[in-house]
């Protein structure tokens, strides 16, 4: 196992080793692993085309380091606790070795069908075991999975599955959220129709006796994959830097990209970050509230937790579903220690009311994280007293889809935390602030653009079918360095406070979204001439959407402002539709005709009285038009 750090002393020598000897440091780390064949080399690297390796001609298999690995030891240990949606439902449990049994069972089913090392395999599905054993049989072939978080419209799933040429899509029925059923394979269904042409079949794992479209030529149900087949599957080999998965992510511009992870660097980061980061001790409940979706879910659910030999809970259901103490409930049923959720369910929760985590037995939990969006004090301060009850550290976790891993965090009961503070950099992670001149910000007490200057391991290595834009969106900024995308500040005795982002992507309820993507999805519609849309601050989401539109029609009512929800809610998803709209005349834009946000995002935001002077505008008047017709 890698090591785990347990004193003050312990961290800051793992940290100043980490900058002086990186790859000493990291060569100890990853010789903890189960390696097919030595790697020869730690790493090399530029960061101007970029280029980064590790581990370099090292020969694994993650899943032979997830599961097999700990068969001997721990193989009676639950792997994977499973909390229904219902919660009259039984809990479910694997067991190492059964989750084995079924990884490998779905593995040859894949394989069966043709699915071989290099394949893409595209996931929509709602959070049931069958998703992570999914994930796991392509990483035990070589296949690359992509996880679609199942609350993406049939067109966004569409397009990722175009992007990445999938061969197949592994599905559900029906996704239970809550007192809804929300059809899962209709999306599925629809977004063959859209396009989808490389993909050759689509797995369907049924959990409802409700009614499906069904396509004997296209359709398999996961039963049939998966029933004849043996329970072992011979791991495919794999080199380090072979690709393990694509996650899409929004960026400040144009579709999404699916941001590439491979599987040596991964697996080392991951694993260390989780035993750090989490301060997982044998025997633990481990509970991370994210859905595999997400790059939260894929590093902090199934492989760090897997990796470290823990025993991982998923949950299928939503926070507030039957009511507001199911959070709660669930960790004190199966005696949760360490507790992973993001600010915006915590905002809901606590608007709820003390009364819900009251009424259970919290004694268990260790600590708390919080993960995806900047928390704010008062948050921050109901999760340490109403949760943790002011004995349970938290740790307010920075981190991205492309760093793979935490970067950012304290570390519980090692070092100090401080309210909406990430604080301290990990071993390993060279951060730097940066001022738009391109200087480094030395001491402290100080703001700038958050940047890395060194390489770690399960940091993203492309983006999928197109470098450049891999090059241009992070590396680009600054040279020699990796741009986050956020800014930050650095208190007096050196923490790091991550504000947010600087470009125009927005954090929604932890969920990252493109302006540019919500105003092309809203231009979808004939009667839309343009529009612009800003983040502006909300109490439980974190950021709202605001969009600004300038329609061909006069008289704008409610029905056009459901028309544009419902254009966005089939071009992305419900979770990107505007929370305001405002019709206006026009938009404020440069002589050069660019649309001034900055404006935009003060009018949404409420901050009117220091606009900035805006006599250089191509249409200063309209500055007062949109003022005036604000949406408070
Ligand atoms: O703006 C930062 C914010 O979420 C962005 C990354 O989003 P995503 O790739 O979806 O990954 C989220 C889960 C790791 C960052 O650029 N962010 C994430 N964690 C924090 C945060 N902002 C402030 N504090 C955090 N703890």
């Amino acid at each position: 196992m890698t090591t785990q750090i347990s004193t003050l002393q312990e961290y800051k020598e793992a940290y100043d080793q980490s900058v002086k000897d990186p790859e000493g440091f990291w060569r100890k780390e990853a010789s903890t692993f189960q390696w097919e064949k030595d790697f020869d080399q730690v790493l090399d690297w530029n960061f101007e085309e970029p280029n980064v390796k590790w581990f370099l001609n090292g020969k694994l298999n993650i899943t032979l380091n997830c599961l097999d690995r700990h068969i001997k030891d721990r193989g009676d240990q639950t792997a994977i606790l499973w909390e229904a949606n219902d919660p009259d439902a039984p809990s479910i449990r694997y067991t190492y070795k059964e989750l084995l049994a079924e990884v490998c069972k779905c593995a040859n089913g894949l394989k069966a069908q043709g699915i071989k090392k290099g394949d893409r395999v595209v996931f929509y599905m709602p959070m049931v075991p069958q998703l992570a054993i999914g994930v796991l049989a392509c990483a035990r072939i070589g296949a690359i999975h992509s996880v679609v978080f199942a609350g993406f419209s049939a067109q966004a799933l569409a397009d990722r599955v175009d992007d990445a040429t999938a061969k197949m899509i592994i599905c559900a029925d029906y996704n239970n959220r809550g007192s809804k059923r929300i059809p899962v394979k209709k999306v599925v269904d629809d977004a063959m129709d859209l396009g989808c042409n490389s993909v050759d079949k689509v797995v369907v794992y049924k959990q409802t006796e409700l009614p499906l479209n069904w396509s004997d030529d296209v359709d398999i149900s996961w039963l049939d994959l998966t029933k004849e087949q043996s329970d072992f599957c011979e791991a495919e080999i794999m080199d380090s830097e072979d690709m393990l998965f694509i996650l899409y992510t929004s960026g400040s511009t144009g579709k999404p990209k699916g941001v590439v992870h491979s599987c040596g660097g991964y697996m080392v980061y991951t694993c260390y970050s989780f035993r750090n980061v989490f301060q997982y001790k044998e025997g633990d409940v481990y509970w991370c509230t994210a859905d595999i979706g997400w790059i939260t879910g894929h590093s902090y659910i199934v492989y760090g937790p897997l990796l470290a030999g823990a025993t991982t809970m998923m949950f299928e259901g939503v926070p507030t579903y039957p009511d507001a103490g199911r959070f709660w409930k669930i960790c004190e049923k199966h005696k949760v220690n360490q507790f992973y959720t993001a600010p915006t369910a915590i905002r809901a929760l606590m608007a709820k009311g003390n009364d819900w985590p009251a009424q259970y037995d919290l004694s268990s939990i260790k600590l708390l994280g919080s993960v995806g969006e900047p928390i704010n004090e008062e948050a921050w301060h109901w999760y340490d007293k109403h949760i943790g009850k002011g004995k349970s550290p938290i740790i307010d976790t920075w981190w991205q889809t492309e760093t793979g891993g935490i970067m950012i965090t304290p570390l519980p009961g090692i070092t100090d935390t401080k309210p909406t503070y990430a604080s301290y950099p990990m071993p390993g992670i060279q951060t730097v602030l940066m001022d738009a001149d391109g200087n480094e910000l030395e001491g402290n007490n100080c703001e700038g653009l958050l940047c890395i200057k060194f390489p770690w391991p399960s940091m993203v290595r492309t983006t999928y079918g197109d470098h450049e834009r891999c090059r241009t969106t992070y590396f680009s900024t600054f040279k020699n360095k990796y741009f986050t995308g956020d800014g930050a500040r650095r208190d007096e005795d050196g923490r790091i406070r991550v504000i947010g982002r600087v470009d125009d992507v927005i954090n929604v309820s932890g969920h990252r979204m493109g302006t540019a993507e919500v105003e092309n999805a809203i231009n979808e519609h004939p009667n839309v001439i343009e529009s612009a849309v800003v983040g502006y601050p909300h109490d439980i989401k974190g950021q709202g959407i605001y969009a600004y539109i300038i329609s061909q029609d006069k008289g704008v009512d409610d029905d056009f402002r459901k028309e544009i929800l419902a254009v966005v809610t089939r071009e992305i998803g419900p979770i990107a539709k505007p929370d305001k709209i405002q019709f206006v005349s026009g938009l404020p834009k440069t002589r050069s005709g660019k649309i001034m946000r900055r404006i935009l995002r003060k009018i949404a935001s409420n901050e009117t009285e220091n606009l900035g002077d805006v006599s250089t505008l191509l249409n200063p008047e309209v500055v007062q038009e949109v003022m005036d017709g604000a949406l408070k």
